[in-house]
């Protein structure tokens, strides 16, 4: 692995102050930012990092990858992305050691609104794989202004479960497990089944993860609740510069959103999924 000695332009070296593997294949990075820290990240945003591939692969990789930002110091300096190796970039993030660098872009995008629900209601999260990182800061935010969660998280099975005990002591967790070895079987759509989630009347629905869910998602809350969804596309700039990720608007198809800029969150109003 080799790292890049001087940031790009607008960027910054994040050091690497933790690398946990908290999931087969899942790991969670701490990552610390230099002395001047802008503020503390809104939830649902997210950073944007250049792995640096071996040079036997050509060194450093053409594009940034888009991760969440999953937790944050309350100063905001020390961030926490959770990552899954999918593909070589991701590969190239999960190997970075303990005090070595990496080139961050961010935080970036529109989070998520809080101010939907008042102090002392509640708020339904709901995540699956890659998506459930960006609900722990979004639920450790809502916790702190007296607002009362539930999570439905949706993961492959057993081994890909991270952070479950974090999550508990936020708020009432329901687990899927597509093949049931963890929690309910099935999706987060079937956990609507369990005992606990029928009473929990939410105010206001989160969510993040897969196309699928987040249809899901739009066409069961939002009739009744204010629901939100981060979109996690695939990107290129991720600055708003390019077009490579754009989804519809509901009421003007012609228009497109750039998730990177105009996102990743979105009420469910707002976009065509
Ligand atoms: C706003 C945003 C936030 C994200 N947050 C997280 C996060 O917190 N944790 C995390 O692990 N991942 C997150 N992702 C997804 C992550 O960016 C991709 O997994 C990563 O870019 C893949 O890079 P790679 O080089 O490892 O894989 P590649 O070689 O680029 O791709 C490997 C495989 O993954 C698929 N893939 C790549 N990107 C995506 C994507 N965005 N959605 C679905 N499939 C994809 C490819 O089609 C391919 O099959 C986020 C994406 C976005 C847009
Ligand atoms: S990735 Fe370029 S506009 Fe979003």
């Amino acid at each position: 692995m080799t790292t890049r000695s001087t940031p790009l332009p607008g960027t910054r070296l994040l050091e690497v102050v933790a690398n946990d593997e908290v999931a087969r294949g899942v790991h969670a990075l701490v990552l610390r930012r230099p002395d001047a820290v802008p503020a503390a990240p809104d939830s649902g945003t997210f950073l944007n990092l250049l792995p640096v591939l071996p040079a036997a692969r050509g060194g450093a990789s053409v594009l940034r990858r888009p991760i969440s930002i999953a937790d944050s110091s309350d100063d905001g300096r020390d961030l926490t992305v959770i990552l899954r190796i999918v593909g070589q970039g991701t590969a190239a993030l999960c190997g970075l050691p303990v005090g070595s660098q990496v080139d961050s872009l961010g935080p970036l995008g529109r989070g998520f609104d809080l101010d939907v629900v008042a102090p002392g209601g509640s708020a339904l999260l709901i995540g699956g794989g890659v998506g459930v990182p960006p609900l722990y800061l979004l639920a450790r935010r809502l916790v702190e202004r007296g607002v009362t969660v539930q999570l439905r998280l949706g993961f492959r099975d057993a081994a890909d479960v991270f952070w479950a005990d974090r999550f508990a002591a936020l708020g009432q967790v329901l687990i899927s497990t597509d093949d049931g070895s963890a929690g309910s079987r099935g999706t987060v759509a079937d956990l609507e089944s369990v005992p606990g989630a029928a009473e929990f009347a939410p105010d206001a629905v989160y969510s993040c993860g897969p196309l699928p869910m987040l249809r899901y998602v739009q066409s069961a809350f939002s009739p009744i609740a204010a629901t939100q969804l981060s979109l996690e596309e695939r990107m290129a700039c991720g600055v708003g510069a390019c077009y490579a990720c754009v989804v519809p608007d509901a009421a003007d198809p012609a228009h497109q959103h750039r998730i990177c800029w105009d996102g990743p969150v979105f009420t469910a109003e707002e976009v065509v999924l």
